[in-house]
């Protein structure tokens, strides 16, 4: 993985140089916890006009997604071992103008709550490298999770826009299903679906 430029080992010298990473000036926008990479792979080659950035801790996962990655033929994605919790430390402000965030990890014991990738404390480190107005998309099988995420994204100042307890049975059109979501589904649960957008802050 260290021999493919796409995979960045450094992600902190970065800081404020992404599009120069990319090598133009389209957005970034950025997925947490990405797994294998059918949904950023598949974004990617939609969106040849975005460019895309996947965290996830774990390697074995990553390269899978360098994989796709090479075999659909795609620049304009970056993926980053890393731990989340430190994502602040390799952008800028107003580097990243979208986030997806897709199954995470419910943690669902009260003291372990903090861990939610949509806590309070990871949605304010996220509004220091957003653009106003950015969205976050949120999506999850646990019901528990998903109730209290729409009390996190009101706390921290992100306006609700969307919100939908059981996707497939949406008219939500836009959706591209992930590794897990297509486990869930393929047993009958509901995913849960929400977007919230960042108020600007005075
Ligand atoms: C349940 S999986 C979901 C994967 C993918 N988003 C999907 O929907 O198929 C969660 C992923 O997030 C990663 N992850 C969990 N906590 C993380 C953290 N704190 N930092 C980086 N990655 C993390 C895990 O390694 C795992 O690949």
């Amino acid at each position: 993985m260290e021999k493919d430029s796409k995979a960045i080992i450094d992600p902190y010298v970065l800081k404020g140089k992404w599009q120069e990473n990319f090598g133009n000036a389209n957005p970034i926008h950025l997925e947490l916890g990405c797994g294998k990479g059918q949904f950023i792979t598949t974004l990617a080659e939609k969106n040849p006009d975005i460019n895309y950035i996947a965290i996830d801790l774990k390697d074995e996962v990553l390269v899978f997604v360098l994989r796709k990655l090479n075999e659909m033929g795609l620049s304009n994605v970056r993926i980053i071992p890393m731990f989340i919790e430190r994502v602040d430390e390799i952008f800028e402000k107003d580097e990243v103008s979208k986030i997806y965030i897709n199954f995470c990890n419910p943690w669902p014991k009260v003291s372990h709550n903090k861990r939610r990738l949509t806590h309070p404390r990871f949605l304010t480190k996220y509004k220091t490298f957003i653009k106003p107005g950015t969205e976050v998309w949120f999506k999850t099988d646990d019901d528990d999770l998903f109730e209290a995420s729409l009390g996190y994204f009101e706390e921290e100042n992100f306006e609700e826009l969307y919100r939908n307890w059981d996707l497939s049975e949406s008219d939500f059109k836009e959706n591209v299903r992930t590794e897990y979501e297509e486990k869930f589904s393929a047993f009958g649960v509901k995913i849960k679906f929400g977007i919230f957008k960042h108020r600007e802050e005075m």
